[in-house]
């Protein structure tokens, strides 16, 4: 059978070594797809560049449109990152009749309702595992391997720089500044940091995720992103000596009342094993009814991780094309038509436990006002710590570790015990979750 042709868009890091492993497990992939895949053109802004990757059996164009619109291309591989001239590219190839596989969590977090409507338009697959935690297959185990469950809730380790920070913060005593100069050093970051640091990239990821579990549309605008650049080295060490680790989690939890869809800094507890997910490495908890709480962990970036989550949606694809080309997968896991309206609840309503760090006065009666402040929004305390005053300073750092409360309750109490004469800095708090089995 003849191979199938495909144009990848974008030769950076991923772009690279896609090139690499397709070459490298040629022999492997095509008795895996049952046809060979072959490389018939490449789309880089600079075709003179050196790169990871050989690009010698294959044409190298500087326009990207060549390929969405050749007649011999069957799949193009988008890799190029950004929302804008990559949706008007697979938009294009989509428009051709051509599949598409895409690493672009951006590209589908915000415009992905609309590339699957012109895919099943067109009768075309639109593949995209490795835009969610580069290597590891979680879209395929959502949306396959666990099809036969309820999810409940995830909870996921979903940036590697934000991970990477957080870890030498804890492990080395390195403040927040230096570790993201650190991180970008290493080339972990993202071209713009602050989708890292800021949970964007991690937002995005988990709105894919999340539409995957609950069968709903994709909703990036409706998902509450905190970022980690306000975590002190102390916040770190406090966490510790209540038993804790913190970690930059993006949170998507089936209630009552609709769904929680959340990114922020938050203590675990430090015997959880996603409490123990260090540096770069991604990590995805899943509890499904049937299955219960499910942990996948792996390499979140880099060429040959995230190369291989390409590749295996490229071998999906190919194999249907060989096969059965009607018995596709849903993009979202649920039949398009069968989606549900579940809403996506505003931040005030969720509910979750509370660490918070109030540095107050060192005086008589300070702690009873802000406990009083704290039982009036019937916000139960489940542990407190004040440290000693810092040297030559006459406030102390008091840490408190609540009960469940509602978002809003706790948004009153800070906003009151911030007007406090006593208090004398904004209030730190991040969000606590168990993840124990429930
Ligand atoms: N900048 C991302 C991260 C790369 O740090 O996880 C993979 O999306």
């Amino acid at each position: 059978m003849k191979p199938v042709k495909i144009g990848i868009l974008g030769l950076g890091t991923v772009g690279g070594g896609t090139v690499n492993v397709l070459s490298r497990n040629a022999g492997e992939i095509t008795r895996r797809a049952g046809r060979g895949i072959e490389i018939a053109m490449a789309a880089t802004r600079d075709t003179g560049k050196s790169r990871i990757c050989d690009t010698s059996g294959f044409r190298l164009t500087t326009d990207p449109h060549e390929i969405v619109s050749a007649p011999d291309i069957d799949v193009v591989v988008e890799l190029i990152g950004g929302d804008t001239l990559a949706r008007e590219l697979v938009l294009a190839a989509i428009a051709n009749g051509k599949h598409v596989v895409t690493a672009n969590k951006a590209l589908i977090a915000v415009h992905g309702n609309e590339i699957f409507a012109a895919a099943q338009k067109h009768g075309v697959m639109v593949a995209f595992e490795a835009a969610v935690a580069g290597g590891i297959p979680i879209i395929k185990a959502i949306r396959e391997g666990l099809a036969g469950n309820r999810i409940e809730w995830l909870a996921g380790i979903i940036n590697g720089t934000g991970n990477y920070i957080l870890t030498g913060m804890r492990d080395q005593g390195r403040d927040f500044a230096d570790m993201l100069a650190d991180a970008q050093a290493q080339g972990y970051a993202e071209a713009d940091p602050t989708f890292d640091v800021e949970g964007i990239d991690a937002a995005h990821k988990l709105t894919i995720l999340a539409a995957i579990a609950f069968g709903i549309p994709l909703q990036f605008a409706k998902t509450y992103t905190e970022g980690i650049a306000r975590i002190s080295h102390d916040d770190v060490v406090y966490a510790e000596e209540l038993g804790y680790r913190i970690k930059h989690l993006g949170i998507a939890k089936r209630v009552a009342q609709g769904i929680e869809l959340r990114v922020h800094p938050t203590l675990i507890p430090e015997r959880r094993l996603l409490a123990n997910v260090d540096g770069v490495m991604n990590a995805v908890l899943v509890k499904g009814d049937a299955v219960g709480p499910t942990l996948y962990y792996g390499a979140g970036a880099g060429a040959d991780a995230t190369a291989s989550a390409v590749v295996a949606d490229l071998v999906d694809v190919v194999r249907a094309l060989t096969t059965d080309p009607e018995n596709r997968v849903p993009h979202l896991a649920f039949q398009a038509d069968a989606l549900s309206d579940l809403p996506v609840l505003p931040m005030d309503e969720v509910e979750t436990a509370y660490y918070l760090r109030i540095e107050a006065v060192d005086q008589p009666g300070v702690l009873a006002e802000v406990t009083h402040i704290l039982a009036e929004s019937t916000i139960s305390i489940e542990a407190i710590i004040q440290k000693e005053p810092r040297e030559g300073e006459n406030r102390v750092p008091v840490i408190i570790l609540t009960h469940t409360v509602r978002e809003q309750n706790m948004n009153e109490a800070i906003a009151r015990i911030e007007q406090l004469a006593t208090i004398t800095a904004p209030i730190m708090r991040i969000r606590l979750e168990y993840l124990n089995r429930e």
